[in-house]
């Protein structure tokens, strides 16, 4: 019943309402809030989020004709297969919990699918799934910005600071951070969002964190300026402004903590490991911090590739 309302929403959506056009003074996510749930209160951003987080993660209903394959599933991007379910069901050893290399930790104890499904984070709330997915939530909030965040319906993110640090010891490529963005960018299409607006979400969304040695970037203002580059191996393109001095912390290929579920039963269990400040001579770093202010509407082009 909810879905199938949803669902009608985002198909009269996707046949025309949106293409009036998003007001500049209006936010992405106070926007579709508003065309999808009516009343843009804290409750319902945060409902909104939830339905494109839990359908970006794993394809959660029959939408308006796009189907989403979902972060959890094996996919390509760009001629390259992916697969990022090792990194959340303990199959690698690539959770940062605070030490020299990445732990197992299984991030879909908190039900797994069931309760994504009934747009929920978790069937309970001290699981690491709820954590997870609940700062998802609070995260994404932010970068579409929700301006009714904040108060107990929608807390503001208080997860980690740096985007970099969480996800080191996964030691991400272009490949497998492109297909996380892609499968963010087919959830909001799924929802009616406009192609304009999912240019600039894909942008902005690449150009912070799908870039190595990006200069310390504001995204949780209230956090100030923090290293913010998720993709960080060989195959990642220098930010604009790259700062790779400060990128000095030690990056480990996580290694396989159980074959059965990193779904290959002969992978080695060995990791290897180098400390990397990359690309010395093509950075321009600096010593300071440099803020960045998230600008969704300065940038373009890159969707239609994401979006192929
Ligand atoms: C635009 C790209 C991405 C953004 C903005 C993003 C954002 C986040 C945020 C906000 C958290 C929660 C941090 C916390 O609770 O303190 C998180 C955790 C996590 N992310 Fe990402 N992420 C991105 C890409 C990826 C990719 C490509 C993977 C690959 C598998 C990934 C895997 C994870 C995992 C496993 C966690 C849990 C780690 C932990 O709690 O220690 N993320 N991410
Ligand atoms: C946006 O601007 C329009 C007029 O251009 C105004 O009517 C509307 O109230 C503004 N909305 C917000 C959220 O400021
Ligand atoms: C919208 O929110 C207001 C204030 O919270 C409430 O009085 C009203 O009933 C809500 N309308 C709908 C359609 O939910
Ligand atoms: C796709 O991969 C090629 C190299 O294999 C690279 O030059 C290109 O930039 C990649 N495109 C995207 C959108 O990642
Ligand atoms: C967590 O769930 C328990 C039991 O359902 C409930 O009593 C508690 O208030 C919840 N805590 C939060 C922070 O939601
Ligand atoms: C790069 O640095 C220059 C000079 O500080 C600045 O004008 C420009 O906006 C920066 N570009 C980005 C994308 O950060
Ligand atoms: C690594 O960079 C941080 C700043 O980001 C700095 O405080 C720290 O001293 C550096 N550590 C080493 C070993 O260079
Ligand atoms: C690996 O994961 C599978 C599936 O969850 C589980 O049955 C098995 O016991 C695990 N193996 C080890 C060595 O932990
Ligand atoms: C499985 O692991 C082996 C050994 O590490 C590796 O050569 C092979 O490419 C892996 N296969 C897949 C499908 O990941």
């Amino acid at each position: 019943m909810f879905f199938k309302t949803i669902t009608a929403a985002a198909a009269v959506l996707a046949a025309g309402v949106a293409a009036d056009g998003r007001p500049s003074n209006t936010s992405i996510c106070d926007y579709y809030t508003t065309a999808l749930l009516k009343n843009n209160t804290a409750a319902n951003q945060l409902t909104l989020l939830t339905l494109v987080v839990n359908t970006a993660v794993i394809d959660t209903k029959p939408n308006v004709g796009i189907a989403v394959p979902g972060i959890l599933a094996k996919g390509t991007y760009n001629g390259t297969a992916v697969n990022l379910a090792p990194y959340f069901n303990g199959g690698l050893s690539s959770t940062n919990t605070g030490g020299s290399v990445g732990r197992s930790v299984n991030f879909l104890d908190g039900g797994g699918a069931a309760p994504l499904m009934k747009n929920m984070a978790a069937t309970d709330n001290t699981s690491n799934q709820y954590t997870l997915l609940t700062h998802l939530y609070e995260y994404f909030g932010v970068l579409l910005g929700c301006s009714m965040q904040g108060g107990g319906d929608y807390p503001a993110y208080t997860g980690d600071e740096s985007m970099y640090t969480v996800h080191q010891f996964m030691d991400l490529s272009a490949a497998e951070v492109g297909y996380f963005i892609q499968q963010v960018a087919m959830s909001a299409a799924s929802f009616g969002v406009a192609q304009d607006d999912l240019m600039v979400v894909g942008t902005a969304l690449t150009s912070t964190f799908d870039v190595k040695c990006a200069p310390p970037t504001a995204v949780i203002k209230a956090q100030g300026p923090q290293l913010q580059s998720i993709c960080i191996d060989s195959t990642c393109a220098l930010a604009v402004n790259s700062t790779c001095d400060v990128y000095n912390g030690t990056i480990v290929k996580p290694a396989v903590a159980n074959a059965t579920l990193d779904g290959n039963t002969t992978a080695s269990s060995t990791a290897s490991s180098t400390t990397k400040p990359s690309s010395s001579s093509t950075s321009t770093s600096k010593s300071g911090a440099v803020v960045v202010s998230m600008s969704f509407a300065a940038v373009f082009g890159g969707l239609a590739a994401l979006l192929l």
